[in-house]
């Protein structure tokens, strides 16, 4: 597995553009990968206390041998680290260590420290250069690319932040084999997403090849359907950088996915990808309703969610109960929701999705009624 070129997915953003690099053991070069983007033999590199404990020793033996001095900081782990004051820890961290702009900030870890450590290059200095690595699969296919940074506050999550684009990803597969199946699984759900909205022969692909990616047995296949999505991915990112319009379909699954997050109170026992894997079986059947797919479409898209591990039915998804009127109430709080409106992601077909803005929420409350009841 080892050994194999690394597969290189350019994201075109003029002066903003960056390379994705994805392969196994990618780590192991680390001081080449990031040598052209520092000016000094230094770097910063910031995780959370369980990705520090199992990787941050091999990353920094790694740099130290090409003769890179590393400054760790470590938060703990899990989202409450999204916050003003990690944020203020952190600042006075790289302060306190005489960062520069032109020095390198390296993310080390899961979605929590990518949107946390991005935010913080974005504001030190007015913005120093940032590497992400991220850890887990969801980090990987999609919070690591694009460029949101985020902390969230009392009033909702992610609400505070900026759209900072890294000057490189690195995608090292061997970080998921510690990662429990649960965790893959929620990252395979983000996997599925791009299949749906813009994609039907990878949706195919994927509904054949789940048990192999969600395994890890097949490095090959694994880095095909990393590979897959970040092009996806980047491909939506180029035409709209700042979610004025098509980024928006990324976000599929997503609104009824935040809504069962936010009824759990965030709370770890339900993961963002579960959360988002339902979320992508109510809004395939919400398509359904009005009219946009039929009921065959229904049945492969859920089906294949189902099979792969994913529950789609809400009241068998952990963290539960959840009362339609609470999860309509939470989906109005959307960040996205404009002028009292709350856009939808539906699907057209298995791969073309669209943004629906017309979307009568009492209606959608009937429809979680019916959810709730069978
Ligand atoms: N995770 C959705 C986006 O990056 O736009």
């Amino acid at each position: 597995m080892s050994g194999t070129l690394p597969r290189v997915i350019p994201v075109d953003l003029g002066d903003r553009s960056y390379e994705i690099y994805i392969g196994f053991s990618l780590i192991e070069e680390i001081g080449t990968l990031v040598s052209d983007l520092i000016q000094q033999p230094k770097v910063y590199v910031v995780t959370d206390a369980n990705v520090g404990q199992r990787h941050l020793a091999s990353v920094r033996q790694n740099l130290e041998s090409s003769g890179i001095e590393v400054i760790p900081y470590s938060v703990p782990a899990g989202e409450k680290s999204k916050s003003f004051e990690s944020l203020k820890g952190l600042l006075n961290h790289l302060l306190e260590h005489q960062a520069e702009r032109s020095d390198l900030l390296i993310a080390l870890g899961g979605g929590m420290v990518g949107d946390l450590t991005g935010l913080a290059a974005s504001l030190l200095k007015r913005g120093m250069n940032f590497l992400q690595i991220p850890t887990t699969l969801l980090a990987q296919v999609d919070s690591s690319v694009g460029g949101k940074t985020a902390i969230n506050s009392d009033h909702g999550k992610n609400l505070i932040g900026t759209f900072y684009q890294p000057q490189r990803v690195l995608i090292d597969t061997n970080f998921l084999t510690t990662l429990p199946r649960r965790e893959i699984l929620a990252g395979y759900a983000e996997i599925v997403k791009y299949g749906l909205i813009s994609d039907g022969k990878f949706f195919s692909w994927l509904d054949s090849h789940a048990s192999h990616i969600i395994s890890l047995e097949d490095h090959k296949i694994l880095v095909e359907a990393i590979t897959k999505s970040c092009e996806v991915k980047a491909r939506i990112i180029q035409s709209d950088e700042r979610e004025g319009n098509l980024r928006q379909i990324l976000n599929f699954g997503h609104t009824f996915g935040h809504a069962l997050e936010a009824e759990n109170q965030y709370r770890d026992s339900l993961l963002h990808g579960e959360a988002v894997g339902c979320g992508m079986g109510l809004a395939t059947k919400y398509s359904e309703r009005l009219g946009m797919i039929n009921e065959e479409t229904v049945n492969i898209v859920i089906n294949s969610l189902n099979s792969a591990g994913l529950t789609t039915n809400i009241n068998t998804l952990v963290g539960g109960p959840y009362l339609a009127d609470s999860l309509v109430r939470a989906m109005g709080q959307d960040k996205k929701s404009k002028g009292g409106r709350t856009p939808l992601i539906l699907l057209n077909s298995i791969g073309t999705a669209c943004i629906r803005t017309d979307i009568d929420m009492s209606d959608v409350q009937s429809f979680l009624n019916d959810e709730v009841k069978n």
